[in-house]
């Protein structure tokens, strides 16, 4: 059941996506939070549009669910440009980029969303088209071939990544721009909810919204997700109107804690404190015992449990802090001090 709503997701998913469209923001005004990368978008954006000039490449980077998707949208829209989808996975030879690229028009965006997943052979077409705007294209085969240089319109390329830690050098210092976005804190995911209530017409009040913001993980995909779940909750358990106790019930039923955590989140948390004793534990072997891929397990659960303090990355492998075993209801391990000193000597050797 966690898989339908909860997990904010790494590869598009039709219908997800479709319930989505109608709730995000078109214009940066709009767009709740992320202050400094707002500020800093709107600056490149206005200098762009005062020059009659396409927008310098931009790449958003973050885990999944923090509007990258979304602010490609806005950059188009503000910009008054055509707007062109695709992802690093659909982009499988060199020709499915050259015939995207073709049918640019001037000043429009191109996103591509989990760039980091590009082959380095559609990588190499990409690095002229985002200098120079030309493509160079081979035709022929063996000593006959010969290329020749098409030339591009001036486009905006917009990439979205979940590992700023795999976009190659080259690529990424082809971006004029590379922002991070950062989990939400709760006040504007509250905001969020009650934009997204008022939307999609469900009645709400400020605390019943202030419930679901804080147990959102700092993600405002998933307080979305949570807000209508708990919708359906309040229509078939309650008067239909979300206050805090429906929020609370409804949030419960799901699975969802105190803190926000899901099934998966314990999981992973119970599996290091409790099979693994503590860590270090290695990414593929945590992500074996809570039946995850370890891409979904590194992009999607570990960035919030780790800026939540309850896990650390370390040479050796995954441990739980202190945090995770109070959370948990467990004791921490006293025969080592804290966990803190655990970690300690794990980068000292
Ligand atoms: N800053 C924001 N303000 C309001 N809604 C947002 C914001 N960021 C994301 N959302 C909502 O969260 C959902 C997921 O955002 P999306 O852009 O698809 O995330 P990503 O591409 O980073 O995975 C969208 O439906 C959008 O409505
Ligand atoms: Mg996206």
């Amino acid at each position: 059941m966690r898989e339908e709503f909860l997990d904010p997701g790494i590869g598009p998913d039709p219908v997800e996506e479709e319930l989505e469209q109608g709730l995000r923001p078109r214009a940066l005004q709009e767009f709740i939070g992320q202050s400094e990368l707002k500020d800093h978008l709107s600056v490149v954006l206005e200098a762009a549009r005062r020059r009659a000039q396409a927008v310098d490449h931009l790449l958003f980077a973050g885990p999944p669910g923090l509007g990258k998707t979304t602010l490609a949208g806005i950059v188009a829209t503000e910009m008054g440009v055509q707007l062109h989808i695709t992802s690093g996975p659909a982009l499988e030879r060199a020709g499915d980029l050259a015939s995207i690229l073709t049918k640019l028009d001037e000043g429009d965006v191109l996103f591509i969303d989990e760039i980091h997943r590009l082959s380095r052979q559609v990588e190499e077409i990409l690095y002229p088209a985002m200098e120079d705007f030309c493509l160079d294209i081979v035709v022929g085969k063996g000593p006959a071939a010969s290329s020749i240089r098409l030339n591009l319109p001036r486009f905006t390329l917009v990439g979205a990544t979940t590992r700023t830690g795999m976009i190659t050098g080259p690529l990424r210092d082809r971006f004029g721009l590379v922002v991070r976005l950062d989990y939400y804190d709760s006040s504007e995911l509250q905001e969020i909810v009650e934009r997204a209530a008022g939307i999609l017409g469900i009645g709400i009040d400020a605390e019943g919204a202030w419930e679901i913001a804080r147990r959102s993980r700092g993600t405002p995909r998933i307080a979305n997700r949570l807000l209508r779940r708990v919708r359906d909750f309040a229509e078939v358990r309650a008067n239909g109107v979300i206050d805090v106790g429906t929020a609370n019930d409804g949030l419960a039923m799901f699975g969802v804690d105190d803190l926000g955590l899901d099934k998966v989140d314990r999981a992973v948390l119970s599996a290091i404190c409790e099979q693994f004793s503590g860590g270090p534990v290695g990414l593929s072997t945590l992500a074996i015992s809570v039946g995850e891929q370890p891409e979904t397990v590194e992009d999607v659960y570990e960035p919030f449990l780790i800026t939540q303090g309850f896990l650390a990355r370390t040479p050796r492998g995954r441990v739980a802090m202190p945090a995770a075993y109070h959370h948990l209801g467990l004791r921490p391990p006293t025969d080592q001090g804290s966990s803190d000193k655990g970690v300690n000597r794990l980068f000292e050797q």
